[in-house]
């Protein structure tokens, strides 16, 4: 198993203060910005794009940043998001034309590629792809706003996806979003996430060293 990575969800942040927010959240002990795309085609909600992700380098993050594409298409912006500083870039299947095609592009602009699975998406697209993959995110809301409650069904395909990625044997991160709190990190951890996206949670904490803090002595347990 890899080391356990919180990855606090910046959609959640305040927008108006983002790079001050970013670095408080790492200074709190995150490991990595999850950095949520929104285009009000693929999702009914508009985000931010590269330029936003350009200004977080700018301003001094050094961190890896977990750019999570909710976008159709996708290649076009790709190259984008490459430029911008982007560690991973992951994609929904369902919005990509050409799903090979895609990975191919991330890796050749020199991310790491990430395959995201909505609650109703079947594991198939992991059937040609995993061993080309660096992460698989499942949803375990609908994408598109912070702040819904967890659906438990992601419990069950987190476990089914942890043995596809023992069995391959590579380092593939397995990233769950969505509704992730203090109180059911313990049992997301078991069911076999190594990556834990968490918006509102901590955002809308007071202390976000705390509750990162809480969150960790959860997963350990
Ligand atoms: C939803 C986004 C999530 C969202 C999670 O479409 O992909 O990353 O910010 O927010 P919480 O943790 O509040 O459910
Ligand atoms: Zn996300």
């Amino acid at each position: 198993m890899q080391p356990l990575w919180i990855a606090p969800s910046i959609l959640s942040a305040d927008f108006a203060r983002l790079g001050e927010e970013v670095k408080s959240v790492l200074a709190a002990g995150a490991d990595l910005v999850h950095f949520d795309v929104m285009d009000n085609h693929y999702v009914p909600n508009l985000t931010i794009g590269p330029l936003v992700c350009a200004a977080l380098r700018k301003h001094g993050i050094t961190a890896p940043i977990d750019v999570h594409l909710m976008i159709e298409p996708v290649d076009r912006i790709v190259p984008d998001f490459a430029a911008a500083g982007a560690t991973y870039i992951s994609f929904h299947p369902e919005a990509s034309r050409h799903v090979d095609r895609t990975i191919g592009l991330i890796r050749e602009h020199g991310c790491k590629p990430g395959l995201v699975f909505n609650p109703a998406t079947p594991l198939e697209y992991l059937d040609y792809t995993l061993e080309k993959l660096d992460m698989v995110l499942l949803m375990s809301v609908n994408p598109g706003f912070g702040g819904q409650k967890f659906i438990g069904g992601a419990l069950a395909k987190l476990a089914e996806v942890r043995g596809r990625i023992d069995t391959l044997g590579r380092p593939v991160r397995l990233e769950i979003d969505g509704g992730v709190k203090v109180d059911n990190i313990g049992d997301i951890a078991r069911a076999g996430a190594d990556t834990f996206v968490a918006g509102s949670a901590i955002f809308g904490s007071a202390d976000y060293a705390a509750t990162i803090r809480a969150m960790r002595e959860r997963i350990a347990r």
